[in-house]
């Protein structure tokens, strides 16, 4: 890690309201627009660090909330931090904890303190202020974290989504002062304000006067129809610092991710590839593909022979079929690993054809291919 180099973010090129750029923190440079795997429990399951890197991703999630629970925050500062743990020397984002509370935790209470909850492992008490949260994370070694918030579910009441909003930025204010200055390391506010742009705009204002190093976009799909999040992404853009980096968290579908780049969006983490990898199904330049189907039993090609990732390029449809039907974990290993190389060069399509100014035209082209899916 090299201490000296300060976290800062260098627009290398726009195309329209699309961005490509990089980001710089003590352990390496971000390409964006970037997609983070997730590694929620020190591991992007089904997947060697090693591939992970070849693949061309520059970062990778953590969550706090689970690493808390197990192995424990304290206890992965003493074994050096979650870098050495997991083996992953580049740059490592955590989320704070408040999402996952919310999705997975029983008994959960939020106040003005923080998040009371019980571990969904072993149903012990817990409880995490904003201050904790930052802590946990610095425990943790994460370069990129991030605030405590309140993720409102869609559809939700005006009330609900405005109390949520305003909490979320007053624990912006502590974690902010809870991180202080690191140098190298950078802590991201989170836009909320669920589906109502007034609220969007006092959110993303309020953290800019915060002069944070980077800006999130959270609360969006989180029910809500495509039309609405790409929507949201609008009204905040413009409010959004054009010097800081952007991240939007919990997308997508590759389609959701062309078209939140398309709008200014520079990170995004998802389980989609991920878990789609788990459960049979294949992202591909054709779409996605459901291994699973007994249409694929005796199919003898590839899922694309054009890609650059083996598992993409060096075993037939019908053995995939049957690791995945078999319940194998090879079949697991070569879906995540192929979804993750779609994800991957997705991403480095963007950023050159941005780069070339022709993002318009990469999207629709990658579109048609989609289109010309089996699915
Ligand atoms: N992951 C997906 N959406 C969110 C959000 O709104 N807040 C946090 N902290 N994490 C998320």
């Amino acid at each position: 890690m090299t201490d000296s180099v300060p976290f800062g973010f260098t627009l290398v090129a726009q195309d329209g309201t699309a961005r490509t750029g990089e980001i710089a923190t003590a352990r390496g440079t971000i390409r964006t627009p970037a997609f983070m795997p997730v590694g929620t429990a020190a591991t992007v399951k089904a997947m060697y660090p090693e591939q992970v890197r070849d693949l061309g991703a520059d970062v990778v999630l953590g969550n706090t909330y689970h690493l808390m629970l197990r192995p424990g925050a304290e206890r992965m500062a003493r074994l050096g931090g979650l870098h050495r743990f997991m083996n992953w020397d580049r740059p490592i984002l955590t989320d704070s904890g408040g999402f996952q509370v919310m999705s997975l935790s029983a008994l959960r209470k939020i106040d003005e303190q923080g998040v009371t909850f019980r571990s969904h492992i072993d149903g012990t008490a817990h409880h995490m202020s904003p201050e904790r949260s930052i802590e946990i994370q610095g425990l943790l070694g994460s370069d990129i974290q991030m605030q405590l918030d309140e993720c409102v579910r869609l559809p939700a009441e005006h009330g609900a989504i405005e109390k949520a909003m305003h909490l979320s930025l007053r624990w912006a204010e502590r974690c902010r002062i809870a991180f202080g200055e690191q140098p190298g390391r950078a802590m991201f506010g989170i836009v909320q304000g669920g589906d109502v742009p007034a609220l969007r705009i006092e959110s993303a204002r309020s953290l800019t006067d915060l002069d944070l190093k980077g800006y999130a976009v959270g609360g969006l799909a989180v029910g809500e129809p495509q039309a609405v999040m790409f929507a949201m992404i609008e009204t905040v853009e413009p409010h959004l610092p054009q010097a800081k980096p952007r991240y939007l968290m919990g997308v997508g579908t590759p389609d959701d991710i062309l078209g939140a780049v398309a709008r200014g969006i520079d990170m995004f983490d998802c389980v989609m590839p991920t878990r789609a990898g788990r459960h049979g199904l294949a992202y591909t330049r054709h779409g996605r593909i459901n291994l699973r189907n007994a249409r694929h039993a005796e199919d003898t090609a590839p899922l694309d022979d054009a890609s650059t990732c083996p598992a993409a390029r060096d075993y037939s449809r019908a053995y995939l079929h049957h690791l995945v039907r078999s319940n194998e974990i090879l079949g697991m290993m070569l879906l995540t690993w192929n979804n993750l190389a779609y994800y991957q060069d997705l991403m480095a399509g963007a950023r050159a054809a941005i780069r070339d100014g022709r993002y318009g035209d990469y999207c629709s082209a990658t579109r048609e291919g989609w289109a010309r899916a089996e699915r």
